[in-house]
């Protein structure tokens, strides 16, 4: 039951993702009366941050930059709960120990949930070390992504877990499945009856996933310098979108289902085609804090995947992300067929554009279709018209959560159907594994632009569908 009271503890409690988004998610869960009633939440790290008075300290600075809304009177009540206890690979005695205490304080039915956000390399020495000290003993295990670093670290890992957890405990977090607009790709194929008709290759000829960002680096020299924007990005949040995109409908809306569809479309993936990859890196990456002089780390990755099952064989799906580039986007564009006769060629400011179905999944999400049709005036002249939905107008009342705090309340209520299973991972890697193994040069483009010449080629004529924001 979600309002038996927890005892959360946050491994990497110091660090960027906790700062920007697991402390936020928290406080304004608690503050909406979300959270259960009892709970504490003690902060893990290798390094103390100092009392613990200070640690929260620290935490009201960042949130309070982050939470639009914030308040001290409710800051207050939430942070009585927080404390900070050192722990690493080797030891977690003394976090061990806190934890016990927590749950003594709080009773019998007091629950456990940790949040294992730490670098990719140490995740497997911490699994160790949460079986060793009992920590992991009917806890829940929020794990964030990169899961592995490929396919064998990822098996390993998957190995070290299921050693001390079942994979009942575990929750693989990837929190571009916990965005609103994200789970509205599900509802808008599977709860009408407009769109599922023509979500095939009979009817759409290409399918975009785009997710340039402006922001650099932001001191995550180090995360970037080991893992790169393929790992970051690719392996994990593009194909999560993919696999929404693609998956055929499932016989529920339940954690199962979804599962074996994505499992099945994962499956009728063509592992990646390197010479259909295109790295880059921002011009300047290298002079970055803690960046290496020769660096040939990817800030950039575009590529193109297939899909070779019955509903998708030959529409070619590609994905782009990358820093410092021009624009922050995350759109899905989906070009449909052209009509079978153009009765219209003559018009003037028709330029044979395909119909466009376009998801912004932005904190502002819209859906936008490109439609034909007549400009009004003596001739039949075609032009270009939008049918638009902007969320937030359509629910004007309606109070949206976060990713995060979405995905930790589905932790709380057991619920994974936004969560990824083992072996989803592991066919990700395998599907990455030629890339991984020969991976293409990296080449520079410019701060603030699209990114290197060769992936502007890659969609074909059309080139990359970047609608007006
Ligand atoms: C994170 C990546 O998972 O997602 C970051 O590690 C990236 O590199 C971020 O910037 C993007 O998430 P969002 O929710 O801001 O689009």
């Amino acid at each position: 039951d979600a309002l038996d009271p927890h005892v959360f503890v946050i491994f990497g409690a110091t660090g960027d993702l906790a700062k920007r988004k697991l402390f936020p998610g928290l406080y304004r869960l608690s503050r909406s009366g979300i959270l259960p009633g009892e709970f504490r939440i003690i902060g893990s790290g290798r390094h103390s941050p100092g009392t613990d008075e200070e640690f929260r300290d620290r935490l009201a600075e960042s949130v309070r930059k982050f939470v639009d809304d914030f308040d001290d009177e409710s800051w207050e009540r939430f942070a009585a709960r927080i404390s900070f206890r050192t722990s690493s690979k080797d030891d977690g005695t003394e976090l061990a120990e806190a934890v016990r205490a927590a749950q003594k304080e709080l009773g019998d039915r007091t629950k456990k949930l940790l949040y294992l956000s730490v670098p990719p390399s140490t995740m497997e020495p911490m699994v160790g070390m949460l079986g060793e000290t009992g920590l992991a003993e009917n806890a829940r295990l929020i794990l964030e992504k990169p899961f592995g670093s490929d396919l064998s670290t990822s098996r390993s890992l998957n190995a070290a877990l299921h050693e001390v957890f079942g994979e009942e405990q575990l929750f693989r977090i990837d929190h571009f499945l916990g965005k609103e607009s994200v789970q509205n790709i599900l509802a808008l194929r599977f709860a009408n009856g407009l769109f599922e008709p023509v979500w095939n290759r009979h009817h759409i000829a290409y399918v975009q996933i785009d997710v340039p960002e402006e922001i650099g680096i932001e001191g995550r020299a180090a995360f970037m310098e080991s893992t790169g924007t393929f790992r970051d990005m690719i392996s994990t949040h593009l194909f999560q979108l993919l696999g929404f995109l693609a998956l055929e409908p499932p016989v529920r809306l339940s954690a199962e289902s979804l599962r074996t569809e994505k499992r099945k479309l994962f499956q009728a993936v063509r592992p990646l085609d390197p010479s259909r990859v295109v790295f880059g890196q921002y011009s300047g990456y290298r002079q970055e804090t803690d960046v290496a002089d020769d660096s040939e780390v990817e800030t950039f990755v575009a590529l193109e995947v297939w899909v070779d099952n019955w509903r998708w064989k030959g529409v070619p799906f590609l994905l782009r992300t990358g820093k410092s580039m021009g624009q922050s986007r995350r759109t899905i564009t989906l070009g449909f067929s052209e009509p079978p006769l153009r009765m219209f060629d003559h018009a003037e400011h028709f330029d044979g554009a395909p119909n466009e179905l376009v998801f912004e999944l932005t904190e502002d999400p819209k859906l936008t279709i490109d439609l034909r049709a007549k400009r009004p005036g003596p001739a039949l002249e075609l032009d270009h018209a939008q049918l638009e939905l902007r969320f937030s107008e359509a629910f004007a009342d309606a109070e949206p959560l976060e990713a995060y705090e979405r995905l930790l309340l589905d932790v709380l209520r057991d619920d994974r159907t936004l969560f990824t299973s083992a072996e989803e991972v592991e066919r990700l890697w395998e599907l990455c594994d030629p890339v991984l193994r020969e991976p293409p040069r990296a080449q520079p483009y410019a701060r603030g632009s699209w990114g290197p010449e060769d992936a502007a080629g890659l969609p074909g004529p059309r080139g990359w569908r970047v609608p007006e924001s």
